[in-house]
């Protein structure tokens, strides 16, 4: 035990955290000026993240967020909450209170998270997150949603949405636009879209224009 009282545990903990979030950081800052562009145009409180993996970046720009995933070095790294809170602190972007919690849990299944209690949905990389979690989402939140799995097609055909905006990725730099929004989601080729076609190819369709990620608005019911 050190000065501090950490064990050796502690340490080897820390350390796996830190290897961790340094692949999961790979692009420095990357995430980071992702969702500080959306934060500000969303500024939303209670954010939740379906197929976090370790990404963290989100707790540098918003108050609260809650992280889910199965795999089990996420599972590993959210245990260590000293560590996370510590790389949370050391890059967001002003002093603010943040929480953040995660579940160990399988987004397909019922979220210990109160229906219509969040304000951005976040779905990168991770599947039909829009298909299963927008009950989550309170009516007016958005939906942060990336092409690669198929969740853009997803929400494009699902009544409770409307496209808000488009977020466009330049030399690492991110912004969001809402000009000209009906030239977005055009498919290169006819496709009769369902979701039962896109739960078989599990994959996106090819657009005419491919911004970085698309923020869908929840509809008032
Ligand atoms: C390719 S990673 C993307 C991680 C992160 N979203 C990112 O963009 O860096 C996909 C993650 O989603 C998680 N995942 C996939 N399906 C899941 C499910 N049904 N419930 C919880 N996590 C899931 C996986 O365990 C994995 O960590």
């Amino acid at each position: 035990m050190d000065s501090t009282g950490a064990t050796c545990d502690t340490w080897r903990m820390r350390g796996l955290t830190r290897l961790l979030w340094m692949e999961q950081n790979r692009h420095p800052g990357d995430r980071q000026r992702l969702f500080a562009a959306v934060h500000e145009t969303v500024q939303a409180s209670q954010v939740l993240y379906p197929g976090s993996f370790v990404d963290v970046a989100p707790s540098f720009v918003s108050p609260s967020v809650t992280y889910v995933d199965t795999d089990q070095r996420a599972v590993r790294f959210f245990a260590d909450t000293a560590g996370v809170d510590e790389i949370i602190a050391e890059n967001r972007e002003s002093v603010f209170d943040t929480t953040w919690r995660f579940l160990d849990a399988d987004y397909e299944s019922p979220l210990d998270v109160p229906q219509g209690g969040i304000d951005l949905l976040i779905s990168l990389y991770t599947g039909f997150v829009s298909e299963h979690c927008t009950d989550y989402l309170a009516p007016g939140g958005f939906l942060l949603v990336n092409p690669s799995h198929g969740d853009v097609a997803m929400a494009s055909i699902d009544p409770r949405y409307r496209l808000a905006a488009v977020v466009r990725c330049r030399s690492g730099c991110y912004t969001v636009d809402d000009a000209n929004l009906d030239t977005y989601l055009v498919p290169k080729k006819s496709t009769d879209l369902t979701a039962d076609f896109l739960h078989t190819t599990g994959r996106g369709i090819p657009y005419t224009k491919s911004p970085f990620a698309y923020l869908f608005q929840h509809l008032n019911d």
